[in-house]
């Protein structure tokens, strides 16, 4: 494949539309879960292949807990299998997986192949794969403050050296740059509570595609998209 100009640094992408695409095809949600699934694999793979440093994937927001459990219970197994099938792929690829949301409330076969895969790939030097999982962005920021507020209390530091940098410091997305470009498939165009911090200056691509249909040409012709984006960040268009 060949390798675009203007390559995003870090993409991130909801993968939207499992359900809808399973649904009109007569099958379960679940089904579309599970083609979904093969689609991370191939994204994964390309993403690396086409010079993209970091992708965050939203896979469970925070609101997807008001699922029924059936659906709830589908997913987590789908992510511990594919946890289990993809680890040596991953370390191989060089991939380092990191997660990042309310990481405790998963269940705990969850918890713990997680914790197994980013140990397991943690000093790779290829694509940093963030899985956000249980992820609200207003609940990373909440925390955000209360990190900071305890920090005032003990005297650590006083409330004028509160900057945009300590704030971005403390949410869970810190060790990982903005996000350059962000895909949604499936035609929703929201944000749905991902990264509101982090994409005060994203570009965004809206695809119809439903996710367990979104491939590698797909994704490619999204990167192709944004490398003819002209990012100018409140300044001037450089002569
Ligand atoms: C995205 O697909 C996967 C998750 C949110 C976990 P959906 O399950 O939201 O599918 P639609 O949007 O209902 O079609
Ligand atoms: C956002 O999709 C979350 C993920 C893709 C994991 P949803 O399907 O949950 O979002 P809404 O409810 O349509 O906004
Ligand atoms: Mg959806």
């Amino acid at each position: 494949m060949l390798k675009q100009h203007n390559v995003p640094r870090h993409v991130a992408i909801i993968m939207d539309g499992n359900g809808r695409w399973a649904e009109r095809q007569g099958e379960a949600r679940a089904f579309g879960h599970h083609s979904g699934a093969t689609r991370v694999r191939e994204v994964v793979e390309t993403a690396g292949e086409m010079g993209v440093k970091f992708l965050t994937l939203y896979a469970f927001s925070e609101e997807n807990w008001r699922r029924p459990d059936e659906e709830v219970n589908a997913l987590f197994a789908l992510l511990i299998s594919y946890l289990k099938e993809e680890v040596e792929r991953l370390h191989e690829n060089g991939v380092r997986l990191k997660s990042i949301g309310n990481i405790d409330r998963l269940p705990i076969d969850c918890q713990e192949w997680l914790k197994h895969v980013e140990i397991r790939t943690a000093d790779n030097q290829g694509l940093t794969l963030v899985l956000a999982l249980s992820y609200g962005a207003r609940s990373d920021m909440v925390r955000a403050c209360q990190s900071i507020a305890m920090d005032v209390q003990r005297g650590l530091i006083i409330p004028s050296q509160i900057d945009e940098a300590l704030i971005q410091s403390r949410l869970s997305t810190s060790i990982l740059p903005e996000p350059d470009l962000l895909i949604r498939t499936s035609g929703e165009q929201r944000l749905s509570n991902f990264l509101l911090w982090e994409m005060a200056y994203t570009e965004f691509h809206f695809t119809n595609v439903h996710w367990p249909d979104f491939s590698k040409d797909d994704f490619a012709a999204a990167l192709a998209v944004y490398s003819e984006r002209e990012r100018r960040f409140g300044g001037l268009i450089s002569p």
